[in-house]
């Protein structure tokens, strides 16, 4: 597979090589910035509903490839969906964001792997969808939460923005949350070996909550249970590129290099020119762009998307935002970013 790369830039960029014009793909492209998004996700009940109707998972995900035309199309999923299918309830309340009935020590042993696969067969579907209908230079990214920031919503039953209730699970619980994070490993690596069977030609893992696991524990917590899912998926799958997000991980962003992944990808806190000159040079970094700059546009979306094109050239890169798209962004600062990113080069 690896000749295939040239037809495909990000699969180049992920196999190491510097690429121009350079490539580029949002984070959250899919979602309520987008009208099209929104009159859609008005039309079906709830949020599940979308990614599991494989017919709508496949449209919404093909919405921003045909606007903008990036050379990335991310599965339109969510990385919740994988307490979903191993049978904890998950709902997503109306403007209120995931809710998740909270797991407890006992319910731990009581989830299912061997319903994970067959669970998500809609996505799967939804994969193959995606992979006969894009473009021949657009790659399919599949994707996967990580399983601390999967485990911070499946105890604390919600977002938070401190993990303290996995924080104090784990420190109370420490045989339970163990099994907990093994259990989502051998989820996750099932999962994303089954994205890529159907078609899938890189994933990416977020590690969203990076910032919330505890001093002493970033390598039980987040890179063990990383390093062993790439390891697995490698196995399957050797030549698949993989990228990781961990998000919010500060001075620790540098050991996410050395878990196996082809590609970090930098939030918008981290000075990512720093983080080229810091990263062995086979390593892709993807990133970025502040979100919220996207939201301002004009002048300081144009000079700070220069500085980034200008710091990373000639260097392996994807370009993208430091986190997801906000809902209120405006396209049209969007389209003057792909136009100003097609022309750099
Ligand atoms: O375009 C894409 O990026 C692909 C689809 C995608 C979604 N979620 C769709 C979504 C991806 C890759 C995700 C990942 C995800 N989901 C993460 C990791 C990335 C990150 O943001 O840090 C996390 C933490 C989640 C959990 C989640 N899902 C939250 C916290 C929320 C609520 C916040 C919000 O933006 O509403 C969701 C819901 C969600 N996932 C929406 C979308 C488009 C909005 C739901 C709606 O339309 O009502």
């Amino acid at each position: 597979m690896l000749g295939s790369g040239s037809k495909k830039p990000i699969l180049s960029v992920l196999q190491g090589r510097a690429v121009e014009p350079r490539p580029v793909w949002l984070m959250r492209q899919a979602g309520r910035f987008l009208p099209e998004y929104r009159k859609l996700r008005a039309s079906v009940p709830d949020f599940l509903t979308l990614c599991f109707t494989p017919k709508l998972a496949t449209e919404v995900t093909l919405q921003p490839i045909r606007r903008f035309a990036f050379d990335a199309a991310i599965l339109f999923s969510d990385i919740l969906v994988i307490p979903h299918a191993l049978g904890q309830r998950v709902w997503f309340a109306e403007g209120e964001g995931p809710r998740l009935e909270p797991l407890d020590e006992g319910s731990i042993g009581k989830l299912d792997l061997s319903r994970v696969v067959r669970e998500l067969n809609p996505v799967l579907e939804t994969v193959a969808n995606l992979r006969a209908t894009l473009p021949a230079e657009t790659t399919l990214i599949g994707f996967a939460g990580a399983p601390w920031t999967v485990a911070t919503y499946m105890i604390a039953g919600r977002g938070s923005e401190d993990s303290a209730a996995a924080r104090a699970f784990a420190a109370q619980h420490p045989a339970a949350f163990a099994q907990l994070i093994e259990t989502l490993v051998t989820a996750t690596s099932d999962y994303l070996i089954a994205q890529i069977d159907a078609g899938a030609e890189a994933i990416q893992l977020f590690e969203s909550w990076a910032s919330t696991v505890p001093s002493g524990k970033l390598e039980a917590f987040s890179l063990n249970p990383l390093r062993q899912i790439i390891d697995r998926v490698r196995a399957k799958h050797p030549q698949t590129p993989v990228i990781v997000f961990p998000r919010g991980s500060g001075a620790n962003y540098l050991r996410y290099g050395e878990i196996g992944a082809n590609a970090v990808s930098i939030d918008y806190e981290s000075d990512i020119a720093a983080m080229r000159k810091a990263f062995s040079a086979s390593t892709a970094l993807q990133g970025n762009l502040d979100p919220a700059t996207l939201i301002a546009g004009g002048e300081a979306l144009r000079s700070t998307t220069a500085k980034i094109l200008t710091d990373l050239k000639g260097t392996p890169h994807i370009f993208n935002l430091g986190h997801g798209v906000r809902p209120e962004t405006p396209v049209e600062h969007v389209e003057a970013l792909v136009r100003q990113i097609r022309v750099a080069a």
